[in-house]
């Protein structure tokens, strides 16, 4: 009887507790932070009040705003997911700064936002999610990203910006997706980053295609779990054996249309491969015969390198064709035309 009452109690006091929260987080909802709903009315100024944010107007709660969302419990703005218009024009407004709970930031296919990424960007201490991708910002890509230490995931790719990938992005201790392809950066890649990356919890995301970039993939690179590196069409040269290995987790990596040369007959191939693009580079060599072994692998291309000896056969490799090893210095065998001596 006793542990009946005591049931029924607890279970009035979780109702209660529930009936409370739902209200508070309503209540959150409906309150819609001061300051965020100044910092919010400034962007959509600063941008000359554009039709976009038609919805922004100061008798709905800021909270219901297109593109804007809050947190549940503190009704603080987390996120702001601006895309897909390109009749807004101007810069990155300072005022996003204001929005000091912001999580995850967005701006998305918007052509008509041009200039360099604002300092303010650098003031939104707990951003995890950083998008700015299919704009017209341009200029670098700032150093100072690299104190926004709550950052797991940055893409700026298709932009125009310059320079170099920044190496303060290395201290960046939860900083694994990093994507700026389809820029126009040049230099080499800063040697540490993804170091401070738990390798065993957490792998490695790096997309950095059609840019300028120079210089050989660093050595502290082979220490890093990646499970897709594309660096294609850049300027890079020298070795990059150090992103393979028998275990490695990589599922996608793409190297072609660099000045890559190392000896393919060294490298262990990672077993999880499903996409291996190795195109244009000056790799010498022979293709291993593990590669048999990827019963994973789909996309094989080795073709425009200084390649020699039998291509495998056996396993999946049936599905490639001669294309994906035309233009070697002496492979042989089928696919390929030429017999092996
Ligand atoms: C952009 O502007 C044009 C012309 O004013 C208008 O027809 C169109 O609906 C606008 N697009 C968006 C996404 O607001
Ligand atoms: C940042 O996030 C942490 C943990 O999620 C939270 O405790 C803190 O209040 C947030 N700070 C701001 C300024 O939003
Ligand atoms: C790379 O540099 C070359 C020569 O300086 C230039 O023509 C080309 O447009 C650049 N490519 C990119 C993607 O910036
Ligand atoms: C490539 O490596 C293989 C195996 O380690 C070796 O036998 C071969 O001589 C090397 N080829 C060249 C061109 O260095
Ligand atoms: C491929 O796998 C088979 C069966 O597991 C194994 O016997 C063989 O040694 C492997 N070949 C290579 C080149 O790793
Ligand atoms: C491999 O790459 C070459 C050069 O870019 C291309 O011509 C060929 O079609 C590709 N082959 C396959 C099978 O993707």
């Amino acid at each position: 009887m006793k542990t009946t009452t005591t049931a029924m109690r607890s279970l009035s006091v979780a109702v209660l507790l529930l009936v409370a929260a739902a209200a508070s987080a309503s209540a959150a909802k409906d309150r819609c932070h001061s300051g965020d709903k100044a910092a919010l009315l400034a962007i959509k100024a600063a941008l000359g009040n554009p039709y976009h944010f038609a919805s922004w107007t100061p008798d709905n709660p800021c909270c219901d705003w297109y593109d804007v969302d809050c947190d549940a419990t503190t009704g603080r703005v987390v996120g702001l997911a601006v895309f897909q218009d390109a009749n807004l024009t101007g810069t990155i407004p300072d005022a996003v700064a204001g929005l000091v709970h912001l999580q995850n930031l967005m701006l998305h296919h918007l052509p008509g936002i041009s200039g360099p990424i604002p300092p303010a960007i650098g003031r939104l201490s707990n951003l995890s999610f950083l998008t700015i991708s299919w704009t017209g910002v341009s200029g670098p890509v700032p150093s100072f990203l690299g104190t926004l230490t709550r950052l797991n995931q940055l893409d700026l790719s298709f932009n125009a910006l310059t320079g170099a990938v920044p190496a303060s992005l290395a201290a960046l201790p939860s900083l694994y997706s990093i994507d700026i392809s389809r820029n126009r950066l040049t230099g080499s890649l800063p040697p540490l980053l993804f170091s401070r990356l738990d390798k065993a919890q957490q792998e490695a995301y790096l997309r950095l295609s059609h840019n300028n970039l120079t210089g050989s993939v660093p050595p502290e690179f082979s220490a890093v779990a990646f499970a897709q590196v594309d660096l294609s069409r850049n300027a890079f040269a020298g070795d990059a054996s150090g992103l393979f290995g028998r275990a490695k987790p990589v599922q996608q990596m793409d190297l072609s249309r660099n000045a890559f040369s190392f000896n393919l007959s060294a490298v262990e191939l990672p077993e999880q491969l499903n996409s291996l693009d190795l195109s244009h580079n000056a790799i010498y060599g022979g293709i291993p015969a593990q590669v048999v072994n990827l019963t994973n692998l789909q996309l094989f291309n080795v073709s425009y390198n200084r390649l020699c000896g039998a291509v495998p056969t056996g396993g999946n490799m049936a599905s490639f064709d001669a294309y994906s090893y035309q233009h070697n210095r002496c492979l042989c065998g089928p696919p390929l035309a030429d017999p092996c001596k």
